[in-house]
């Protein structure tokens, strides 16, 4: 039986995010990429959810930036990937609030107006949940959120919907 040739790696992979179609281009080449460094077809579903959460954000709140998606290496988790969401709209006001599922930056999200607002309040917690690191980085009016997710670190759902601060 002829052995299968593994997907070579891809570089870094970036795109303008000004309308839910720079959105889908997010999500897709975030799968190809994710594939291409070996990550489980689940793991580029959640992937591609992380990609668009992020990108989405940056269009609604942040009046559209870039995100870009590569590899990633880290000395104790090996190989992995990394999505980033870049604007330069207006900043995260209080980045713990933002973080709790159904609650925007400035606190729980009022029931009656959740319905026809696009959005639930959850993304960023989706985020946290589906991979291994995630951050704001904040400073002279531009706005960096990213997440990074390890291949030997396996499945991140489990984890605890909570700011990793510092690298
Ligand atoms: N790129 C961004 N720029 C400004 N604010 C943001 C950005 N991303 C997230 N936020 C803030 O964090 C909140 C929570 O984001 P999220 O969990 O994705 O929920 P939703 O997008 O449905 O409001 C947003 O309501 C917004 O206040
Ligand atoms: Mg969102």
């Amino acid at each position: 039986m002829a052995e299968r040739t593994p997907p070579r790696p891809e570089g870094a992979r970036a795109y303008a995010v000004r309308d839910e179609l720079g959105v889908f281009a997010c999500t897709r080449g975030t799968r190809a990429v994710a594939a291409s460094l070996g990550f489980d077809p689940a793991a580029c579903d959640e992937l591609a959810i992380v990609a668009s959460e992020l990108a989405t954000n940056a269009l609604r709140h942040g009046k559209g930036g870039v995100f870009d998606v590569g590899p990633v290496h880290d000395p104790a988790l090996g190989l992995g990937v990394r999505l980033a969401a870049k604007d330069r709209g207006p900043p995260i006001r209080d980045l713990a609030k933002a973080m709790i599922d159904g609650s925007d930056d400035q606190g729980p999200l009022d029931p009656a107006r959740v319905f026809g607002r696009r959005g639930i309040g959850a993304g960023l917690g989706a985020v946290v949940r589906l991979t291994h690191r995630f951050g704001v980085d904040q400073r002279d009016g531009e706005k960096v959120v990213w997440a990074e997710r390890f291949l030997a670190r396996g499945s991140a759902r489990t984890r605890a919907a909570t700011p990793y601060r510092g690298r």
